[in-house]
């Protein structure tokens, strides 16, 4: 597998420089073998909490998560816990979530909504800004020590297409600066439309990186999940990589792997997809080949019917998973009738531990023809409509996260990945150009280790 048939996969070998289906230039991140320890040393871990967690700008919460003022959503990142919270200028602020006074932890829920936030401690209360506005007996504390008005300190915070971003660094470049998608890329998909329908936190015994570089190829999609063979094309996956470590790949689906020789008899997974998509199955006339362009026409059909603005998409995106990574720590998984937003949490002090953060966004469609794609793996009865946020699922330790089969057994497989990396008999990854992106990752991580920020 040289570097030049990576190269030449592409969705559309025609799409111009404002197609955002275009493939990117070419980025050589070198062919350096990396020391495994970063995959268990407490002091890689401390150095990446110093370097990377509390310096690149994270994925803390979704919009559509904050509808009104008073709404906020906590985020926890390593021993941190940060409120984000929707002001009454319709603006989002970040918080730390630790009261001034003696330091108790404000809010202990995932999500809420108020006007104010009263410590339970003793009583001070903060508004939605973080000022404090009420201090308990405010005539016993001596007035030098309140002068200066207590705050819920302040974290640097940026919204962008939907997705609120927080920088715990006190003096952070902004988020454009940082943020390599061309403009326009998440927007297109309208992420603020869509709601969380299921929200689930498990704890995999891995470290989190192990689990960054399992989702960012699809090379192991032969060995791990063969059933994907029939509707996925992983040979004909397109890589681009961005600036600052971001990346994607293009993941065919609606046609079968290359890696099979018989290219034309349909598959009952593929008829499966021509269903969901409101094709009629029996009157199909063409072969397997024909599967992907026709899932798409009948989308986009269905689409206009139903006014939702399909023409914004391309042909490939209607079928395909644009599997989409932000550094350090996010990938979504963009298709139009909803994302995959799965954040790759670490531990707060086992460098071998990770949870698996895993949003479920559906744009609601209000009609009876309509339904959810069966890729998302929603439980049956799961509320599509926007209306209902669900509380998030906590998964005990080392449990399968319950997300299907395929999350299923990428949750078996990493602890035994983790375990082989630990080992004195490995010297670190040989990665393939197949796996390029886990290259432009590890790379820019280097760079914040390396005292970028
Ligand atoms: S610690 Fe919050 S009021 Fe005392
Ligand atoms: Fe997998």
């Amino acid at each position: 597998m040289s570097k030049n048939v990576v190269e030449s996969w592409q969705i559309d070998p025609n799409a111009g420089p404002d197609n955002l289906e275009a493939k990117q230039p070419f980025i050589d991140n070198g062919l350096d073998i990396y020391d495994p320890g970063r995959y268990y040393d407490p002091e890689f871990m401390a150095a990446e909490w110093d370097r990377v967690w509390t310096r690149s700008w994270l994925i803390a919460a979704i919009e559509s998560d904050l509808p009104e003022p008073g709404d906020y959503s906590v985020f926890r990142i390593g021993r941190e816990s940060i409120l984000v919270v929707r002001q009454q200028n319709g603006s989002v602020k970040a918080m730390y979530n630790v009261c001034a006074h003696r330091g108790n932890q404000m809010v202990q829920n995932d999500r809420g909504s108020v006007m104010q936030f009263t410590c339970a401690f003793h009583s001070w209360q903060y508004g939605l800004d973080g000022r404090c506005t009420r201090i308990s007996d405010k005539e016993t504390f001596n007035p030098e020590l309140v002068r200066q008005e207590p705050v819920l300190k302040p974290v640097h915070c940026e919204t962008l297409a939907g997705l609120v971003f927080i920088n715990l660094d006190d003096n952070p470049p902004p988020l454009m600066d940082r943020f390599g998608l061309p403009e326009g890329y998440l927007e297109n998909y309208e992420l603020d439309k869509m709601h969380c329908v299921r929200h689930v936190i498990s704890e995999w015994h891995a470290n989190w990186k192990t689990g960054v570089d399992a989702f960012y190829e699809t090379y192991h999609l032969h060995a791990v999940h063969p059933e994907t063979q029939d509707v996925m094309d992983d040979m004909g996956v397109q890589l681009d990589l961005y600036p600052h470590g971001g990346s994607r790949m293009l993941v065919p689906i609606g046609v079968k792997t290359k890696r099979q020789a018989e290219q034309d008899a349909l598959n009952p997974s593929l008829q499966y997809m021509m269903a969901e998509a409101g094709m009629d199955v029996e009157s199909f006339e063409g072969s397997a080949r024909d599967v992907r362009p026709a899932i798409a026409q009948a989308k986009r059909e269905r689409a206009k019917r139903l006014g939702l603005g399909y023409e914004r998409f391309t042909q490939g995106q209607l079928t395909d998973s644009w599997a989409t990574g932000v550094f350090p720590n996010t990938q979504i998984g963009l298709h139009p009738e909803g994302a995959f937003l799965m954040r790759f949490m670490p531990h707060p002090i086992d460098p071998e531990k990770f949870y698996y953060d895993t949003m479920t966004l559906v744009r609601p469609v209000d009609d009876p023809d309509y339904s959810v794609p069966g890729w998302m793996g929603l439980p049956e009865g799961t509320d599509t409509s926007g209306e209902t946020r669900p509380d998030t699922e906590y998964v005990p330790s080392g449990e399968a996260p319950n997300l299907g089969l395929v999350l299923d057994q990428d949750s078996e497989l990493l602890p035994v990945v983790q375990r082989g990396i630990r080992s004195k008999g490995f010297d670190g990854a040989i990665w393939g150009e197949q796996e390029q992106r886990l290259r432009h990752f590890h790379k820019e991580l280097n760079r914040y280790l390396d005292g970028k920020k």
